[in-house]
């Protein structure tokens, strides 16, 4: 009962200014059109939820404005409802109407404190998400915020994304679109093997390009805060966002203790997790030869697959593909520079899985710049802090 509907992201044309002043796509493909059409027509007309793709990872889309709708969402990800979500919306003057109930505004950005002007104007639409203040009129579901005194927000680049936004001129409250604790799904095939039977409709417009989940920033607080590394790196924040973001801190490895309160409750959970045990390895910046480096991974692979009855090595940068001789083992490479492996990260987590007796699955880490700081933080999570040091 849970329909997968094929969207073609290049028959979406949007004009350079879309994403500022709301003028809706050009859809060349007549499928594709009526597809999202009928999409758009679910999130404006029901408190129903759809499936649908981003450039981070597949989203499980219902209107922001509408509780019925979020606690949709969250039924259906089993998902605990403390956890705020994302309003997805497809221009700043959906924003403005839409979430500040705003029809004439002087000022497009009024809504969008100065602190930033540099990061939207640069890196919107795309995978950057934005708290603001929940305004005192606001038309957001309460349960969007998990009673947070602010809500997160993007414009994504993905069309498919942003053409369900405007053509529903709703916006869309969607936490990535895969059961709670389980990794984000980057294929509309990986929703369904999530959610079958759970949501009515999942728009299918191929694999996501970015593979992990949106930067969330914190600009409201002095200094700014990188609450969860993603699509677009630390670095980038740093550099482009202009004075106020040289110095945006970062808290790399924070755990949470209980009943502590976090400005990201999402870190609360365990996350990312396949069925398998996840055993995480780091490299260091040590003296050690490469030979020598790999022989502790060995051993600590050996170690933990004697009485196993499969496993795979995930590897980027180090492990050869012949480092152990088992019959028992299966060998991934996760890509060869760090964005294919973002790209790939969840996928190949998700395939090796799903192979038969696979008990554990060895992965190689990375240096954490640039997009490795985005891609070991998930991995830690996966490894519930199961890292191995080499
Ligand atoms: O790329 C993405 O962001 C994807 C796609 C679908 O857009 N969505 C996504 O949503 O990753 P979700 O729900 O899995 O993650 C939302 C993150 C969580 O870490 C949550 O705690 C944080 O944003 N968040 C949301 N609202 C917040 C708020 N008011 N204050 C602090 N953190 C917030
Ligand atoms: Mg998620």
């Amino acid at each position: 009962e849970t329909r997968i509907l094929k969207v073609d992201p290049n028959s979406i044309k949007f004009s350079k200014t879309a994403h500022i002043d709301g003028s809706l796509p050009i859809v060349t493909d007549v499928e594709t059109e009526r597809n999202l059409k009928e999409a758009a027509k679910i999130i404006r007309e029901t408190n129903n939820t759809v499936g649908f793709p981003t450039e981070t990872v597949y989203g499980l889309g219902g209107s922001s404005l509408n509780d019925q709708s979020v606690l949709n969402i969250y039924k259906a990800k089993d998902r605990p409802s403390d956890n705020p979500l994302i309003s997805h919306v497809s221009s700043i003057d959906q924003l403005n109407r839409k979430i500040y109930g705003q029809q004439q505004v002087d000022d497009i950005s009024q809504n969008i404190p100065t602190v930033y002007r540099g990061l939207t104007d640069k890196l919107w639409p795309g995978p950057l998400t934005i708290l603001l203040p929940v305004p005192k009129t606001s038309t957001l579901s309460k349960l969007t915020t998990a009673d947070q005194p602010t809500f997160a927000v993007r414009i994504p680049s993905n069309p498919v994304a942003r053409a369900l936004i405007a053509l529903s001129d709703t916006p869309i409250a969607a936490p990535s679109a895969n059961r709670s604790t389980r990794p984000s799904p980057t294929l509309a095939s990986h929703v369904y093997h999530d959610l079958k039977g759970r949501i009515p409709l999942i728009l299918d417009g191929g694999p996501c390009s970015v593979g992990v989940e949106s930067t969330v920033v914190d600009g409201l607080v002095s200094p700014p805060l990188l609450l969860r590394p993603g699509g677009f790196t630390w670095e980038q924040i740093r550099e482009m966002g202009g004075d106020d973001w040289t110095n945006c801190k970062f808290e790399n490895n924070k755990t949470v203790a209980a009943g502590e309160k976090v400005r990201t409750p999402g870190m609360k959970y365990r996350h990312y997790s396949p069925q398998a045990k996840v055993i995480l390895f780091a490299p260091q910046k040590n003296d050690l030869n490469l030979s020598h480096r790999l022989e502790i991974v060995k051993d600590v692979i050996e170690q933990h697959a004697q009485d196993v009855r499969k496993y795979a090595i995930l590897s980027t940068f180090i492990f050869p593909k012949g480092l152990i001789n088992d019959p028992r083992c299966i060998h991934k490479s996760l890509g060869k520079d760090s964005s294919e492996i973002q790209a790939n990260l969840f996928a190949a987590l998700r395939e090796v899985d799903e192979m038969d007796d696979i008990d554990i699955i060895f992965v190689e880490g990375m240096n954490e710049e640039g997009e490795g700081l985005a891609v070991m933080n998930r991995l830690k999570k996966a490894a519930s802090n199961n890292v191995t040091l080499f």
